[in-house]
């Protein structure tokens, strides 16, 4: 029996109407796949039916299978065999497209024998950020509608194609305009009275095309070459040319085998991470409205932020001190526009209406009429508590203050008004309107419906954000400033800096810390080195000579042409006179250097990585291990196919992680300390996974 609730059924005249209504995004579990067998089923034999119309209630069509049900045990019938049956059809079965028709979704519409869509619809096939491929027989089907090189370009990219596209390509047959019940009903219609022509796609034959297959490998190799699901989705699109039943043999093999893998189960983390991560305490709260932003500071940050802020809609006050800072920071924010008008992210009308929100002041008197301002001044807390002093006397009751500060005490900053539940500190991520990451910080008196507010913030803002508290660097900083030491030891104790790199580069960061610190700025590290030294505990070992001296001779990394690299137009060499600094330093501090392999590499900077995140979380600024997973995944270059440090530090087990930390200890006792949890966790067999569960 039909579950009557997710897929129900209707007959008008000579058609029958199938409706799948699965909310939130009509994904293909089992109560649909259940539900649609028997439709299809149904109507393929029934007297007098001639055609069959499918549609989708609510947003969208079906958005793919559903993520939830992956690593469970299969239930019946699985999709790939659910969409033979929908081939199979006696009856022509035609279906109306709207919203966005993604993976398992696309596949089903494939696997029907005419497609429909509004011209909004916009079709997908996104398997491969989840480590997998189309596993429904969109590796067979997709090249025999577009061929091999479009279904290679669709699968691989995974890029979601707008509904024109679709049609040129020949993955849909017609444009319609209507509700998706009219627009399934009238396509039927015109299956019966002929006016749509209906096929089997697997009837289709696929042209070979060695040269697309060559380059997609090639591709992939280079960009991805850790990857494991890209490889597999060329070799089952490649099969594509021979028979379908031999083809869906080879995508079969190779999806069970992606889903298999550690890296599916990191990016399929990574997806609900992205979602989880807006579950918060505060989320009932009623967020406040925010039309008018005001933004301190037309810096690289401020700028961006500015930018972010008008490229969702919003109005902008941009305040600098002087008309030159200011006419810079309007210059800056300029030219951002242009770069995402050029990359496709926004019309030029768009950017002339984005211009015209665009308000650049000289004064603090200017924000008397701002919802939100955002200070992102430069890290002095002397300087933030005057600007967030006067705020308090200029902004109107209600208008939210937030700090962009990346590692300053939001209470002391929160205390220099008199309404600190106002306060939060709003932290983003260099270059602010490209990085999707935002930390909420929430300190000891934000209202909830501040925080409320600056989530529903990020959300218009196109952003994902994640509830820090307060501490030294907050969720990301923090961590990063401790396992950064180990990079600087590592070095120290023999390796160089490119092999740092590398290793850490073949594990799957973008890049090695050195290279981050080098394209960041190394005087950013360098200020802070100074500003700690006063609090640095005498136990602790000091990493940052190296660093320091190379920064005693200007040489600040990318900006200034040289740092642990030296840059020239297009290339990047390791500087010979760092090498020099390394080894003077060894030498002054007596150190006896030796050999490290790259896994040592790796599994020591890991480590240190993890138990950071541990006590992020022992400490409760992160709420949950998720929370610092997407706070990597997204604003660290951490390699979204490991998930993130601790659905990574699950894969080795905290018995691992507490034997490496004891072992490294026996050289440095202060750095190597094992975290309480960490330890219960290896004692209990416990697993980060199972935390992320609370709400
Ligand atoms: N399975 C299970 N749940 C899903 C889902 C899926 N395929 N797609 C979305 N959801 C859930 C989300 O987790 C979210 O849940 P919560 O509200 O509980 O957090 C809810 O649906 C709404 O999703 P979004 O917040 O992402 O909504 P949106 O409107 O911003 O985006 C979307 C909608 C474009 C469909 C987006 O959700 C998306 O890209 N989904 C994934 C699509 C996908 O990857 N499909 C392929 C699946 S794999 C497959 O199909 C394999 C195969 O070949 C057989």
């Amino acid at each position: 029996m039909a579950d009557r609730q997710v897929v129900s059924i209707e007959v008008v005249g000579e058609v029958a109407l199938i409706c799948i209504d699965n909310p939130p995004v009509n994904a293909g579990g089992i109560a649909v796949r259940r539900g649609l067998a028997e439709a299809v089923e149904r109507f393929g034999g029934q007297d007098g039916i001639k055609a069959i119309g499918l549609y989708c209630a609510g947003r969208t069509f079906v958005a793919g299978a559903d993520i939830s049900e992956f690593g469970k045990p299969p239930q019946a019938p699985m999709m790939p065999e659910l969409y033979d049956i929908v081939e199979a059809c006696a009856v022509p079965l035609v279906c109306a497209l709207h919203g966005t028709a993604l993976g398992g979704g696309l596949e089903l519409a494939m696997a029907c024998h005419a497609r429909v869509a509004v011209a909004s619809a916009r079709v997908g096939l996104p398997e491969i950020h989840l480590g997998l491929l189309p596993g429904a027989g969109g590796t067979q089907r997709a090249p025999r509608l577009i061929g091999i090189a479009s279904a290679l370009d669709l699968s691989l990219s995974g890029r979601q194609v707008a509904a024109p596209e679709a049609l040129d390509m020949g993955l849909i047959d017609r444009i319609d305009t209507g509700a998706p019940r009219d627009m399934a009903l009238q396509a039927a219609q015109d299956v019966v009275a002929g006016i749509l022509k209906t096929r089997r796609t697997r009837d289709l034959q696929t042209a070979p095309d060695d040269d697309a297959i060559a380059t997609a490998l090639a591709q992939v190799r280079k960009k991805s070459p850790l990857l494991v699901s890209p490889v597999r989705c060329i070799e089952a699109i490649a099969a594509a040319t021979g028979p379908f039943e031999a083809g869906m043999k080879v995508e079969r093999a190779a999806f069970l085998e992606c889903l298999a893998t550690d890296q599916s189960k990191g990016m399929i983390h990574a997806f609900f991470g992205e979602r989880a991560v807006g579950n918060i305490p505060e989320k009932t709260a009623m967020a406040r409205d925010i039309a008018q932003v005001g933004v301190i500071g037309g810096g690289t940050m401020g700028s961006g932020i500015a930018t972010s802020a008008l490229m969702s809609g919003l109005s902008v006050t941009l305040v600098e001190v002087t008309q030159e800072a200011l006419a810079r920071g309007v210059s800056t924010i300029t030219s951002n526009l242009e770069g995402a008008v050029n990359r496709g992210k926004m019309t030029a009308a768009a950017r002339d209406a984005a211009v015209a929100r665009l308000n650049p002041v000289t004064g603090l008197e200017g924000l008397a009429e701002a919802d939100l301002v955002i200070e992102a001044v430069f890290e002095d807390m002397a300087v933030k508590k005057e600007i967030f002093g006067k705020l308090d006397t200029f902004c109107k009751p209600g208008a939210i203050l937030a700090s962009n500060t990346s590692y300053l005490d939001i209470n002391e900053i929160a205390a220099s008004t008199r309404r600190p539940a106002d306060v939060l500190g709003l932290h983003f991520f260099s270059p602010a309107h490209i990085m999707r990451l935002l930390e909420v910080v929430v300190g000891a008196q934000t209202a909830p419906e501040v925080v409320a507010t600056g989530f529903a913030l990020a959300r218009q803002m196109k952003k994902v954000a994640v509830r820090a508290g307060v501490c030294d660097g907050f969720i990301g900083n923090r961590i990063l400033a401790h396992y950064s030491k180990v990079a600087a030891y590592l070095v120290l104790d023999g390796a160089s800096p490119t092999q740092v790199d590398t290793a850490l580069e073949t594990f799957g960061f973008a890049m090695g810390p050195h290279k981050v610190g080098d394209l960041a700025g190394l005087d950013i590290g360098w200020m802070t080195r100074k500003r700690k030294a006063a609090t640095r505990s005498p136990d602790e070992r000091y990493g940052g000579d190296v660093a320091d001296r190379i920064c005693e001779n200007g040489w600040f990394g990318c900006k200034t042409g040289q740092g642990y690299y030296v840059y020239d137009t297009g290339s990047i060499e390791p500087n010979p006179e760092v090498s020099k600094i390394i080894e003077a330093v060894r030498v002054e501090k007596g150190i006896q250097i030796r050999a490290f392999d790259d896994q040592e590499i790796v599994e020591r900077y890991m480590t240190a990585m993890i138990c950071e995140a541990v006590r992020v979380l022992e400490d409760g600024i992160a709420r949950r291990p998720v929370d610092i997973d997407v706070v990597f995944l997204m604003g660290y270059g951490f390699p979204r196919f490991r998930g993130g440090p601790l659905h990574y530090a699950d894969t080795i087990g905290a018995a691992e992680l507490v034997k490496r930390v004891e072992t490294y200890a026996a050289e440095d006792a202060h750095f190597w300390q094992v975290p309480a949890m960490l330890r219960r966790m290896a004692d209990t067999g416990g697993r980060f996974g199972d935390l992320n569960k609370r709400g």
